[in-house]
C-alpha cells in the first residue's frame, strides 16, 4: 500500500506542543499523554522485563510521566528526547519536583538522530508518539544501532488498522500535525527492514476506540465549559472536531493503536 503523506514538520509539532495543545492533550489524556495511561505502561514495562538498572530511552518523552513511573516502579534509568522546549522544561520541573532527578535525563532533539553512542541502551521505548516522527524508517535504525545486541525496542503508536481512503486520512492528520501513520504491518515489516526481531504485535483498535468515546464525552460535555473558559472558542469547536473524526474512524477500524515488540539480536 502506498504510503499517504503530508507535509508537517517538526515545527509543526512544537508549535502543538508549545502551545495551548499540550495543555489541552494533558487535561484530556492525563499527564501520561497516551490511551490507556499508567496501566498501558505497565503492560509494556512487563513486556519488556524491565529490571533494576536497565537504562531505557524514551523517544519523545514529552512532560516526562512515564519516565518517571518507570524510573520509581521499575528503578530503572531513563534518557528521555523531546523535541519540545515547553514539555521539556515541565518535564525537568516534575522530574525534581518528584526527586527522580538522579534517575532521569533529558535532551533535546529530533528522534531521528539520537543523541547516544551506539550499543549503549537497553530498551528503547516509545508511546503514541511516533505517529509525529516524518521518517519511521530512520527513527527505527537509530533506535537498533543505539540498542545494546539483545537489547529490546517496545512501543505503541497510532496507527493505521484498516482500509481507508487519502480523503479520509486528511483530516484525521490535519487535526493532529501528522507527516504520516504507519500500518500494523507496515511497522513491523520496517522493523524487520532494519534488523529486529519481531516477538510481538498487538492491534489494539477497540480498546482505542473506547479510549475515543471517552475523550468525546470529556471535550463535549465534562469539560466543555472549561475548555471553552481556557482556551476560547475555536480551541473547543477544533477538539471537538478532533474527537469526533478520530472516534468514528477508530469504531470503523480504520484508524487504531499497536504494540509492537522487538529484539536487536
Ligand atoms: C503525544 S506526546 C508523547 C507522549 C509521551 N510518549 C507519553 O506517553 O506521555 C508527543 C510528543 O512527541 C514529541 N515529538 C514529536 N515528534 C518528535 C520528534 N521527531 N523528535 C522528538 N520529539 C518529538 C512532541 O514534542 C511531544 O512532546
Amino acid at each position: 500500500m502506498e504510503i499517504y503523506r503530508k507535509d508537517y514538520t517538526i515545527k509543526d509539532v512544537q508549535d502543538v506542543y508549545d502551545g495551548p495543545g499540550g495543555l489541552l492533550w494533558e487535561a484530556v489524556m492525563g499527564e501520561q499523554i497516551h490511551s490507556g495511561g499508567p496501566e498501558a505502561t505497565d503492560v509494556l514495562a512487563k513486556k519488556l522485563g524491565l529490571k533494576p538498572g536497565m537504562v531505557v530511552a524514551d523517544l519523545c518523552s514529552a512532560l516526562g510521566a512515564p519516565a518517571r513511573h518507570l524510573a520509581s516502579k521499575y528503578g530503572v534509568y531513563v534518557k528521555g528526547v523531546d523535541a519540545t522546549k515547553t514539555m521539556l522544561k515541565k518535564a525537568i520541573e516534575r522530574t525534581k519536583a518528584a526527586k527522580l532527578e538522579h534517575m532521569i535525563e533529558y535532551y533535546e532533539g529530533n528522534v531521528m538522530d539520537l543523541p547516544f553512542k551506539s550499543n549503549s541502551i537497553d530498551v528503547v521505548w516509545g508511546q503514541e508518539a511516533w505517529c509525529y516522527v516524518t521518517d519511521k524508517e530512520r527513527l527505527l535504525r537509530e533506535a537498533y544501532r543505539v540498542l545494546k545486541p539483545g537489547g529490546k525496542i517496545g512501543f505503541t503508536d497510532w496507527i493505521i488498522t484498516g482500509k481507508i481512503s487519502q480523503k479520509e486520512l486528511e483530516p484525521l492528520y490535519d487535526s493532529m500535525a501528522f507527516p504520516y501513520m504507519e500500518s500494523f504491518e507496515g511497522y513491523q515489516a520496517l522493523m524487520k527492514k532494519v534488523g529486529f526481531k519481531v516477538l510481538e504485535a498487538i492491534d489494539n483498535t477497540e480498546a482505542f476506540a473506547k479510549h475515543f468515546d471517552q475523550y468525546y464525552e470529556m471535550v463535549t460535555v465534562k469539560m466543555k465549559p472549561d475548555i471553552l473558559k481556557n482556551f476560547g472558542p475555536d480551541l473547543y469547536s477544533f477538539a471537538e472536531n478532533l474527537v469526533t473524526i478520530w472516534r468514528k474512524a477508530a469504531h470503523n477500524h480504520q484508524v487504531g493503536s499497536g504494540l509492537f515488540i522487538g529484539q536487536k539480536p
